[in-house]
């Protein structure tokens, strides 16, 4: 049974010079309990597409087509009100720069604190609780003292844990995972991975995972999308896309790659 289905998306955006199609046409499904990836070069559409999802596209861009189907409801059509009972609870979605997406002037527990309050509806003491039970179980050793930190005050690494604790916290159906360890230093890449594979097998996460990197789709992903220019060039289990790619553009990228290693 699918968690989602994206059918024939397009974004447009309204340039100077006209109309840029920078989705087009894009179509894929997510199992539910499955790690979909879609992999691609800067500016392929990746971020668009998963912003998309959630409605996030904002002027000078838009939706221009499609359907997105959560659940049997098209996120697409639905009202606002309902939208925003969706997102951050029925779907959450982490960014590639966690700077972009805690507020500078709240403490991180007060972040997450208001996000369990606002979805689940229990009292502070609660939402306190399990605030300081996830930031634990993201392993954050020092989770009493962080939820006082205000975001800057914590390294790269442990911001993008944290992160992923505000996005975990409403237990989603859905998890949206846009680059979530491309601003970090190699070593605290390889450990958010690692923490996120652990949790995503525990939890049997239905995920997004997006990356430019086909080592890391390797690793996280059941299935995955080669994404080039606004279109899904290729599908398939990672597996088979990797080992015994169709298309000729995957043969390249992963030709370049492997130049790139060697
Ligand atoms: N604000 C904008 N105005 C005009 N065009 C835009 C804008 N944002 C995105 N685009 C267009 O959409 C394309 C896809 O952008 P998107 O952010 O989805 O790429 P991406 O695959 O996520 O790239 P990256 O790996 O660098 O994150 C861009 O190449 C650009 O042509
Ligand atoms: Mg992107």
């Amino acid at each position: 049974m699918d968690i989602l289905q994206v059918k024939d998306l397009k974004v447009d955006f309204n340039v100077p010079d006209g109309i840029v199609r920078a989705v087009d046409g894009v179509s894929f499904d997510i199992e539910r309990g499955k790690v979909f990836g879609i992999v691609g070069e800067s500016g392929s559409g990746k971020t668009l597409t998963a912003l998309s999802i959630l409605r996030l596209i904002s002027p000078p861009g838009n939706i221009a087509g499609g359907s997105v189907i959560f659940n049997g409801l098209d996120m697409l059509r639905l009202d606002e009100k309902d939208l925003r009972g969706i997102r951050g609870s029925k779907i959450s979605i982490v960014f590639q720069e966690p700077a972009s997406s805690f507020n500078p002037v709240f403490t991180v527990g007060e972040q997450i604190v208001e996000t369990i309050i606002s979805h689940q509806g229990v009292d502070g003491d609660k939402a306190k609780a399990l605030t300081l039970e996830y930031l634990d179980r993201v392993h954050i050793y020092e989770a009493k003292r962080i939820f006082y930190d205000y975001p800057h005050q914590l390294s790269g690494g442990t911001k993008q844990r944290a992160m992923i604790a505000m996005a975990l916290v409403n237990s989603p159906e859905l998890v949206i995972l846009d680059e979530p360890t491309t601003a970090l230093d190699v070593t605290i890449q390889a450990q958010v991975l690692d923490l996120l594979k652990e949790i995503i097998e525990r939890d049997k996460l239905s995920v997004l995972f997006i990356s430019h990197d086909f080592g890391i789709i390797s690793r996280m992903c059941d299935r995955v999308a080669v994404m080039r220019k606004g279109i899904i060039v290729e599908t398939g289990a990672t597996k088979q896309v990797l080992g015994d790619p169709r298309n000729e553009y995957t043969v390249s990228l992963l030709e370049s790659v492997k130049a790139l290693s060697s």
